[in-house]
């Protein structure tokens, strides 16, 4: 493919990538000649449609990832690393054509969420990009008559499923590393958001030899489930739920092929007496994702705020949810956008009704529905702080994936850490002090994968991540994640004699 042309009109451009998958380098039309429709959340209107993949497609995307493997393999380790890393920059041009068009297909706000989205794609492909000469193995003292090493190999062709809520960046992370390491992958796009996804494949077929990087966009039991279970796709990388994650893994053990699943969260965030409290509040409000709508695997739901500062903490919290601004996400004044679709929309407000009914809670809602009348049907949901929770009730247990978070009030550290523990999952958490022997003890004790102490990171390239418990299995995003989860170990003897 040659130089793709900058679009900065999000509308053309879905128009443009209407009703194709990716495969073998081009675009094709799903083989059983059907599309979907796609969605812009903050109206309601139809942006364009996708390609409905069934099994048909995914043997060939399949097929041409397969051939197009044995090739990619035998380059040099750097080599690959410099095409990814040129993936990662040519990408980087397109930053603000690809935060247009995810903003509108997702409903995240273009300038706190979506154009930071594109930028950390391009970040991710240069990062892994940089580590295809560190694809190393290791020599053994086995026997002094031999000599004994180890090297890392592909495990061949990769799937990739992928969701809705930050599809360019979790494609990135799983698609970067499992290219360098010498696989060829095909990815599922959630059918919510296929749309850029699909662009950032175009963009990438003009760097990487053809049928390396395949798109398919479809539904999980037509396109997804196919996927999984095909005989030449040797390992499966999964983000989204966890009833979704059981089904990936036990069809991934007909196989008995690795899986890689992060599967989302409740993950605690402790504010102690001590704790800066400026700090402590923004903490929360870009913990809790309330830019994204909360619809984050990670979002600091449950905010465990000692009794001592509560009071204040929530006013704080409430005013600084309260300025910012709903409105249209491709608006740059716009902080907050729309929830992706209309069965989470309801999903969310399930939830809130729960709150409400919940005995000793308080819901505090915050900031203004837009008053735009274009955007009458948009996803829209104000912000809810539920005060009054207890760590029991059903909303501090289960993933709401909406802009809702509930306040804890602790009094005794023990208690607050056995009830940052009591949840199934265990994908983040974070404590806020000023005590390094409280931090320390605490991010000992606080089952998760990523621990923080007075900040809320999102995911980093570099840094291993991925949960615990019901959270998932495996790691992403690290030199140690590709190595562990995109190659096969191979032990070689020289015998010498
Ligand atoms: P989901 O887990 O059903 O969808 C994620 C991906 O899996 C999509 O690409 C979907 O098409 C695919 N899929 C669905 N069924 C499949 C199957 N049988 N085989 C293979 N692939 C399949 O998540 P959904 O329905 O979009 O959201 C439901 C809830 O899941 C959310 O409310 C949230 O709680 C959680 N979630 C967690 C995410 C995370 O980042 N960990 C991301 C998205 C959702
Ligand atoms: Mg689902």
């Amino acid at each position: 493919m040659a130089d793709i042309t900058i679009e900065s009109d999000p509308f053309k451009l879905a128009r443009a990538l209407s009703g194709r998958h990716l495969i073998d380098g081009a675009f094709v039309a799903a083989k059983g000649g059907k599309t979907f429709p796609v969605a812009n959340p903050a109206t309601g209107a139809e942006i364009g449609t996708a390609a409905y993949g069934e099994a048909a497609d995914v043997d060939a995307a399949v097929a041409a990832a397969k051939a197009a493997q044995k090739g990619w393999a035998k380059l040099a380790a750097r080599s690959r690393g410099k095409l990814v890393a040129e993936c990662g920059r040519v990408l980087a041009g397109h930053v603000d054509e690809l935060g247009r068009l995810i903003a509108l297909e997702t409903g995240k706000a273009l300038r706190t969420e979506s154009r930071v989205e594109a930028s950390v794609l391009a970040d991710m492909f240069v990062f892994f990009g940089g580590l295809g000469s560190e694809l190393k193995g290791e020599t053994i003292p086995f026997n002094p008559d031999m000599m004994t090493l180890t090297m890392r190999e592909p495990v061949g062709v990769v799937a990739c499923i992928i969701p809705w809520n930050v599809p360019l960046l979790l494609m990135a992370m799983k698609a970067a590393a499992a290219l360098v390491a010498g696989n060829a992958v095909v990815v599922k796009s959630a059918e919510e958001s296929p749309l850029t996804v699909l662009r950032v494949a175009e963009i990438m077929n003009s760097v990487l030899p053809p049928g390396v990087f395949n798109m398919l966009s479809g539904f999980g039991p037509e396109c997804g489930a196919p996927l999984v279970a095909h005989p030449d796709v040797k390992k499966v990388s999964f983000t989204g739920s966890v009833e979704t994650g059981r089904i990936v893994y036990k069809a991934a053990a007909e196989k008995l092929i690795p899986v890689t699943l992060e599967l989302g969260g409740k993950s605690p965030m402790i504010v102690c007496a001590d704790a800066d409290l400026d700090r402590a509040v923004a903490g929360a409000v870009a913990g809790m994702r309330f830019t994204r709508q909360g619809q984050s695997c990670t979002a600091s739901s449950r905010l465990f705020v000692h009794e001592s500062i509560h009071d204040e903490f929530v006013a704080r919290l409430k005013a600084k949810v309260d300025a910012m601004v709903m409105g249209d996400p491709l608006d740059e004044k716009t902080d907050i956008g729309t929830i992706i679709s209309t069965s989470q929309f309801d999903r969310v407000q399930s939830y809130i009704a729960l709150g409400r009914e919940t005995k000793g809670a308080e819901a505090h809602v915050c900031s203004k529905m837009p008053d735009d009348p274009r955007l009458a049907k948009g996803l829209f949901i104000q912000p809810v702080i539920f005060t009054g929770m207890r760590n029991s009730n059903r909303l501090c247990q289960e993933e709401i994936f909406g802009p809702v978070c509930a306040v804890i009030k602790w009094s005794d550290y023990e208690t607050v850490i056995a009830q940052a523990n009591d949840s199934e999952y265990g994908l983040a958490a974070s404590i806020w002090t000023r005590d390094l022997h409280t931090a320390m003890d605490a991010t000992r004790r606080l089952e998760a994968g990523f621990v923080q102490v007075n900040q809320n990171l999102v995911v980093q390239p570099g840094l291993s991540y991925g949960g615990t418990k019901t959270s998932g299995i495996g790691r992403e995003a690290s030199l140690e994640s590709m190595l562990e989860h995109f190659t096969h170990k191979k032990t070689i003897i020289f015998n010498m004699l």
